[in-house]
């Protein structure tokens, strides 16, 4: 049993097209007008070959081939980040629904379903449709959310999905057999060392912070420059305090300032407010837990030293997550089986795995990145990887379903 490596290409091009970007990448932001249809290409796409199809309370949207039994996921997600690139999540969603189609005709005591998570990516929530299918997702997270409030409701309401009826899309985890994520490495290890299939141990933990510093604003000519509570002074001094407290105490960790905004935002006026969105990781809790003190007195002693104040509010917190031995075995020999080379490896990346895996074994394959590079429209891997992904994807999920 193989797939189809023409055919999924043909439909990778064609989920691609929606929301392309000149640059040649996509633009899908998390329950934006481009992912609802993307999500709805998935389900015609789906329903036209002939497989059932579902949407949960979350917005998950899944293919399904029935089958007396537990369930096994395969899956991934079809938003992107802002200016993103085509692969990220598209490449998993596309490969677990040629998956079903391979499989079609075959008895398994397992059913299959091919899932496309809600809002992975976290211009929203982040992990908002796996963490409600494992009944993790949090009351607090969703009236904090990293996009903020309004842009949730707003994309929830596109989307025509209830607040309060996002946790009914908890399954029971006994109904389910395991996750299977494919996805794309969005770094260098495996082309680096020219090996196909990469077999993810851990998922790292991440958090996020919406910092506000807050001065005074005033006149840019006649304020004299020690008169000046200028916040946008404080958090540059942070945005540089931070990347040298990483690099010089956390070897191994990323903390990133991936957007920043100063308020009034004029040349000609001292800023008087900044907001800084933070985000840090790292694949052990302790290190994760001393990191987040290291980065919030480095944002509290770098207000000071401007005379601005700060506001601390947490958006966003993911755990390490060890993914299942047994599974990590399933898919080293379903690689081995096709005479693929692989290696074990973990993700600095997030992803939908990280929720499932806390209510059923949960595996992740990777597929190499050329020069590592993701987050970015020039984010790429070489179609030949992309199908020896899905066929280990293939190889995997038959022997979870079978043992
Ligand atoms: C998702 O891609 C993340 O790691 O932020
Ligand atoms: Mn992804
Ligand atoms: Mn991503």
């Amino acid at each position: 049993m193989q797939i189809d490596g023409e055919r999924m290409r043909e439909d990778f091009d064609a989920l691609a097209a929606i929301g392309a970007t000149a640059a040649g990448g996509v633009d899908r932001p998390s329950l934006g007008e481009a992912h609802l249809a993307a999500r709805r290409w998935f389900l015609e796409r789906a329903a036209a070959a002939g497989l059932a199809t579902r949407v949960d309370a979350a917005g998950n949207h899944s293919a399904l081939l029935a089958a007396d039994g537990p369930t096994l996921l395969l899956g991934s997600h079809l938003d992107s980040v802002p200016n993103g690139g085509r692969y990220d999540g598209a490449l998993g969603v596309v490969a677990a629904l040629h998956v079903l189609l391979a499989v079609r005709g075959t008895e398994l005591p397992v059913a299959l379903e091919a899932i496309d998570f809600t809002d992975e990516e976290g211009t929203l929530v982040g992990l908002l449709g796996s963490e409600a299918l494992a009944g993790t997702l949090a009351r607090e997270t969703l009236r904090a959310p990293r996009g903020g409030r309004d842009a949730l409701l707003a994309g929830l309401a596109r989307a025509g999905l209830r607040e309060d009826e996002l946790a009914l899309a908890r399954r029971d985890p006994e109904s389910l057999a395991g996750y299977l994520e494919l996805h794309i490495e969005q770094g260098p290890v495996l082309e680096r060392a020219g090996v196909q299939i990469g077999v993810v141990t851990t998922i790292v933990g991440a958090r996020s912070y919406a910092l506000v510093f807050r001065g005074a604003a005033g006149h840019a000519g006649t304020t004299p420059m020690d008169a000046r509570r200028d916040a946008g002074l404080a958090a540059a001094a942070f945005v540089v305090a931070a990347n040298e407290l990483v690099v010089r105490d956390f070897p191994g960790c990323v903390a990133t300032i991936g957007d920043l905004h100063l308020e009034p935002g004029a040349y000609n006026v001292v800023p008087g407010s900044a907001r800084v969105a933070l985000e840090f990781r790292s694949g052990d809790g302790a290190e994760l837990e001393a990191l987040e003190t290291a980065l919030l007195d480095a944002a509290r002693r770098e207000a000071d030293a401007q005379r601005t104040e700060l506001e601390i509010a947490p958006v966003g917190r993911w755990k390490p997550t060890p993914l299942d031995a047994g599974v990590c075995d399933a898919i080293e020999n379903a690689a081995a089986a096709l005479g693929l080379e692989s290696l074990r490896l973990r993700s600095g990346a997030g992803h939908d795995a990280q929720a499932v895996a806390g209510v059923t074994p949960a595996g992740m394959i990777f597929v190499p990145s050329v020069a590592g590079l993701s987050h970015d429209p020039g984010e790429s891997t070489a179609w030949e990887d992309c199908v020896n992904g899905a066929n280990v994807l293939l190889g995997a999920a038959l022997r979870l379903a079978c043992r």
